[in-house]
């Protein structure tokens, strides 16, 4: 690993690849083209570049040359029929990714009347564009199938970040990106996330700084009917709704807004997004999920099931990593237990903000078991129990007797 900043360049040896971190934290916007040029000349040259977004960090590459997509495939050990999501920099850069509208139109307002872009999807596209939401849209022949895994639509992420969007800017050319991890890990949620995945696999990590949202886009498939959420995150079903009134969320359930299980019956037939079938988020150690009964209001029986199932672990022995909402009151004493609070308060955002780097931080204790619980499954709540429970393994259920 090598550091751009020379009072604390590291050089690194090993491995067949040497891995440089360009930081950008300390640079002024006019100097972030000249920072960025190393990043900018490998992604022009087709080789992956690890990037900051507001949501993880992503392995980006350009998404019009399939050689260079196929390079992340390599990189990240991801299996070939998991696609891609593509970034873009402004409007006019969804004229390369999306077919034309063949339907004749006499107005067009912008570049989004243009393209065959589902008429409902377009108010979306202007409210929540730039940000954390990713749409699948129908592909234009040129983009190379490597990057859909040989779908028809493609799924279009327009970033937030500004040193992402000027990389894109700076290449001219939209970037396929997945988050920046060996498949099956967290995602990243920082440069040093990055490092420990693809240390001597990447040649550039840019570093912006701790991701702001801290779990994965939401991903929005707004070509069938009802349209539906295939990922939760920060773009709720609830901040969808006064545009896509039908709007359902991939999620077996009664509840309203998520599909019913006959409706989730057929779509296992055919996965929606074939990232779903998958593991993901995996810690090395097994990861323990704790849901609590829904009369549990403050939560006092999950803790107190948990502390006790903390205590006789601990007392036979076992290494324990703890995952808490926020910090606990009376944490056991113990050399081989590490309690890591995801919020100071409990607070949705903060939890999501902080939950790979937790899952991360845990990880490297080596413990034998890392204990957490669940949230609500609701809004911001229904995206962190999505990566929750995909990244568990174990799952024990607190049932409070009447
Ligand atoms: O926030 C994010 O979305 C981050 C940052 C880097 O932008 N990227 C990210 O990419 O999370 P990835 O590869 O980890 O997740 C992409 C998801 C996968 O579940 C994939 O199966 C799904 O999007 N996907 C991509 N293209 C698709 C398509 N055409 N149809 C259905 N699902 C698709
Ligand atoms: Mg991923």
């Amino acid at each position: 690993m090598i550091k751009n900043n020379s009072s604390s360049a590291i050089p690194h040896t090993a491995g067949n690849k040497s891995t440089i971190i360009l930081s950008t934290l300390e640079c002024r916007e006019e100097e972030w083209p000249t920072v960025l040029e190393p990043a900018v000349d490998q992604l022009k040259q087709g080789q992956p570049v690890a990037i900051p977004t507001e949501t993880v960090y992503g392995l980006a590459a350009n998404a019009l040359d399939p050689h260079a997509c196929q390079r992340i495939y390599d990189t990240k050990n991801r299996p070939a029929d998991n696609p891609l999501i593509v970034h873009i920099s402004s409007l006019d850069m969804l004229r390369t990714l999306v077919r034309p509208d063949s339907s004749p139109r006499t107005h067009q307002d912008d570049i989004l009347d243009e393209l065959a872009i589902p008429l409902s999807l377009k108010p979306v596209l202007r409210r929540f564009w730039p940000g954390p939401l990713t749409v699948l849209l129908p592909k234009k022949e040129s983009v190379p199938n490597v990057v859909t895994a040989g779908l028809d639509t493609v799924a279009v992420r327009f970033p937030a970040h500004p040193i992402a969007r000027k990389i894109i800017e700076l290449c001219g050319f939209p970037l396929a990106a997945p988050s920046a991890n060996l498949s099956g890990r967290p995602s990243p949620t920082s440069a040093q996330h990055v490092l420990e995945d693809l240390n001597m696999r990447v040649s550039v990590i840019v570093d912006a700084g701790p991701s702001s949202f801290g779990l994965e886009s939401t991903v929005l498939d707004a070509n069938r009917n009802p349209p539906l959420i295939l990922r939760p995150g920060s773009i709720t079903a609830r901040m969808l709704q006064p545009y896509l009134p039908t709007i359902k969320v991939f999620k077996k359930s009664d509840v309203d807004l998520l599909v019913t299980p006959e409706e989730m019956k057929q779509m296992e037939e055919r996965p929606a997004t074939p990232g779903m079938k998958y593991r993901h988020y995996s810690p090395t150690s097994p990861l323990i999920l704790f849901h609590g009964d829904p009369t549990d209001v403050d939560g006092a029986a999950v803790e107190l099931e948990i502390q006790r199932f903390v205590r006789a672990e601990l007392d036979a022995g076992k290494r324990i990593a703890r995952l808490s909402l926020c910090p606990t009151l009376l944490p056991p004493q113990s050399e081989c237990y590490w309690e890591f609070p995801l919020s100071a308060t409990g607070v949705p955002e903060e939890i999501a903000k902080n939950l790979f780097a937790g899952l991360r931080a845990a990880d490297l204790m080596q413990p034998d078991l890392i204990v957490t619980q669940s949230l609500v499954a609701e809004d911001e709540g229904l995206a962190i129990m999505n990566r929750l429970e995909k990244a568990a393994s174990i799952h024990r259920h607190i049932v409070l007797e009447n």
